[in-house]
């Protein structure tokens, strides 16, 4: 994201008067609002504001209502979920004890993506609810889709601008020089190609899973990360999928469309697994199929994505025969985006590669090979890969050595914590560790077991707890484990241990959440009100983070 506003104002005398106040805050769950918020903040200090950015999560809603200027910038996450650090606020600001907010300016830039239901929720949510509580909206909110630099550095411009003519009557009187340097590095929209020199399968061959282990070469990249952070992965499609949708217009893969090729387009630029909306819509309205009708029209969404569930878009192409021409199918595709995964590597230990742990994904369907786009990607076709950093600031080792931690991190959801406990073992901190971890069959998916195993020999991991789900006939999760050691835990949490959890959002985080919250109630001896006033707690200290996918 790149600013460059003009000074508005002239460049005076610092001590000429106080600076006018303005908050900046933001609810991220991957960090991107958290850094057009720093933009945002940076660009307000050159004209001349005195800024404090903070996390929705870092301030009560009693001081938030004496506050004048406010601008927040707020992601959604999954199908219109807050972020987890603006549930707090959220639950707070919608509830119907919040104050009034007369005397607030505010703006809200949301940031989202059209492929998902719910599309920027969270920023439209808090927009609304703060106008209900009669707060004044000094800029309009933009809904900023995946490609949202574009769209958040001119609203960031102007709602700097609309801010200092209203604050510049209370007083701006200095601007000190603008403070924007235009951030250096790689980028998605300029990332660096990465040879991947090690790739290889972690999980054993009977696993119904594929896990694999990658390695990127950083080589002169100048690429510096810390552990928790995700790195951003820009795939290229499967040759066979682009190929397929070539022939069905009858066209070779060389065929001109504007600039590119159609290979390029195809292979590169565009989405080509998942259906757009638009396709699908276009589709139904040429062609006569009663099953696609039934699911884009019926307005339920789980019947159009059980309908959608192992299609692509050929698949679509073929409903509708030869209803599209070639010029009028390219517009109605999405860009194709990146995807982020959770590096699996200390830059203490490595600081030469980014190590990945990632899970193929494999299935077949109505006679073809299908795979997620990334993942099979860098399992099939990646001696080299066009990546970027993306630094996640809320999910780190505790900056004091001697903080225990406790990590939740089955299947995949390894990845941050085998970073986590590199750092650990290369800082030479004394804190104690715990994890939990787990898949279906020790023997099989009990991956990086030889480095856990030394760890835990070694003394690195205090307590190591697994849960092999299917090994026995009945279930175990890392949930049941954690219940099992309450006790333990809650004296953990006690004494200042941090809790952290990654992986699979939907089932095991959900689960892992109920969990802790029973083990406060047991061991600590609160009522359910109390033991999630804790839970709170602990989020609000960010001593329970989540990277959950
Ligand atoms: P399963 O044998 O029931 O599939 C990784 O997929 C691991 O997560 C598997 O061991 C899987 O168990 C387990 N899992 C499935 N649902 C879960 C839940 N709700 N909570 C925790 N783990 C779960």
């Amino acid at each position: 994201l790149q600013l460059s506003i003009p000074p508005v104002l002239p460049v005076a005398d610092v001590d000429n008067g106080p600076r006018p106040l303005l908050r900046v805050l933001f609810g991220t769950q991957t960090g991107n609002a958290e850094s057009v918020a720093g933009d945002l903040a940076a660009a307000a200090r050159g004209q001349g504001f005195a800024v404090t950015v903070a996390g929705l999560d870092e301030i009560e809603l009693d001081e938030f209502a004496g506050l004048a200027h406010v601008l927040i910038v707020i992601s959604t996450y999954g199908e219109g979920e807050m972020p987890d650090n603006a549930e707090l606020f959220w639950a707070a600001l919608s509830a119907d004890t919040a104050p009034r907010l007369a005397g607030l300016d505010y703006g809200v830039l949301a940031l989202g993506d059209t492929g998902y239901d719910g599309f920027c929720q969270a920023g439209k949510l808090i927009d609304t609810r703060l106008e209900q509580l009669g707060a004044t909206r000094v800029i309009s909110r933009v809904d900023c889709d995946v490609d949202y630099e574009t769209a958040a550095a001119e609203w960031v411009q102007s709602a700097v601008t609309t801010l200092v003519t209203r604050a510049g009557a209370s007083g701006v009187s200095a601007a000190p020089p603008p403070s924007i340097v235009a951030r250096s590095g790689w980028t998605r929209k300029n990332p660096y190609r990465a040879r991947v020199p090690v790739n290889r399968r972690l999980s054993g061959a009977g696993s119904a899973k594929e896990i694999r282990h990658y390695e990127f070469a950083l080589a002169d990249s100048g690429i510096g990360y810390e552990a928790g952070d995700a790195l951003g992965v820009l795939p290229a499609n499967d040759p066979a999928l682009v190929a397929a949708i070539a022939d069905h217009f009858r066209v070779s893969v060389d065929t001109a469309v504007g600039d590119e090729s159609l290979g390029e387009l195809l292979g590169h630029r565009y989405e080509i697994s998942t259906p757009s909306k638009d396709l699908l819509g276009e589709v139904e309205s040429r062609a006569d199929n009663e099953e696609l009708s039934h699911a884009l029209r019926g307005g339920v969404k789980e019947v159009l994505d059980s309908w959608l569930f192992g299609k692509d878009v050929l698949d679509i192409l073929r409903i509708g025969g030869d209803a599209l021409s070639l010029d009028e199918f390219v517009p109605l595709l999405k860009p194709l985006q990146h995807r982020a995964y959770s590096i699996s590597s200390s830059s203490l230990a490595h600081p030469e590669q980014i190590h990945l742990t990632v899970a193929s994904v494999r299935y077949r369907s109505t006679g073809r090979d299908r795979g997620g786009v990334c993942s099979t990607f860098l399992a099939d076709r990646c001696a080299d890969a066009r990546i970027f950093l993306q630094p996640n600031k809320s999910f780190r080792v505790p900056a004091d050595d001697d903080t225990p931690m406790i990590m939740v991190g089955p299947g995949t959801g390894i990845a941050p914590f085998r970073a986590f406990l590199q750092e650990r073992e290369q800082r030479g901190a004394r804190g104690r560790n715990w994890l939990f971890f787990g898949d279906q069959h020790r023997e099989h998916d009990y991956i990086y077991a030889a480095e856990i195993e030394a760890w835990h020999a070694g003394g690195l991991l205090d307590r190591l707890d697994l849960a092999f789900s299917r090994d026995r006939s009945e279930k175990v999760y890392v949930q049941s484990r954690m219940r099992a050691r309450g006790r333990e835990l809650f004296g953990w949490l006690q004494d200042g241990a941090h809790f952290y959890v990654c992986g699979d959002a939907t089932r095991m985080a959900r689960d892992v959440d109920h969990a802790l919250h029973e083990i406060v109630v047991e061991h600590g001896g609160l009522g359910a009100d109390d033991a999630t006033e804790y839970v709170n707690a602990l989020k609000r200290e960010k001593r329970y983070v989540r990277d959950v996918y």
